[in-house]
């Protein structure tokens, strides 16, 4: 029916709108929002050992590294990467100005807008139908029935962030993680 249809549009333009903004710079211009699913594709596999882990990237898929990363990112900040399965996954900064030891797929649980976070409201906002996340991605409101997803975030001998799947219990509902 029409309702469902406009709706969909409505979420398929707000992703991509969203997945813009995480492709920083002037490349972002050219390249559009069409290409976002190739891009994330053609992105090379996890290099070397460590399990599963893999280096968060940029936009334009290059690896980042703690220390460049904390010299334009500052307390609170709260910034997209490119992480596990190229999913959008917040970067966070705590208040001593260090990262947090956990990232969080910025994909919401309810039907898979990416959620942005309001430094006001202290919380993730889903544009799409309402639903809130804290700060550590608790579902606080609905319709979203899960927390966002967790991953580990550690910082490898180079200096590389990585990003690497979370089997542990889930923190915030005490319960198995839902994403595994
Ligand atoms: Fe529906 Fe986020 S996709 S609230």
């Amino acid at each position: 029916n029409m309702a469902a249809a406009d709706g969909e549009f409505y979420i398929d333009q707000n992703r991509r709108n969203l997945m813009n903004l995480i492709l920083v710079g002037s490349a972002a211009v050219t390249v559009g929002g069409l290409a976002v699913p190739y891009i994330l594709f053609f992105l090379p596999p996890s290099a070397g050992g460590g399990g599963a882990g893999i280096s968060a990237k940029d936009a334009l898929g290059n690896d980042l590294f703690e220390k460049e990363y904390l010299t334009t990112h500052r307390v609170g900040d709260h910034s997209l990467a490119q992480g596990l399965k190229g999913d959008a996954t917040y970067l966070i900064v705590k208040e001593d100005g260090t990262l947090e030891d956990f990232g969080l797929n910025a994909v919401c649980t309810h039907l898979g807008c990416v959620v942005p976070w309001s430094a006001p409201n202290n919380k993730f906002m889903c544009p799409c139908h309402g639903s809130q996340y804290s700060a550590t991605g608790a579902v606080v409101r609905g319709p979203a029935p899960l927390p966002l997803a967790l991953a580990h975030r550690t910082t490898d001998e180079a200096g590389t962030i990585i990003f690497s799947p979370w089997t542990e219990t889930d923190f915030r509902t005490e319960g198995k993680p839902w994403w595994m």
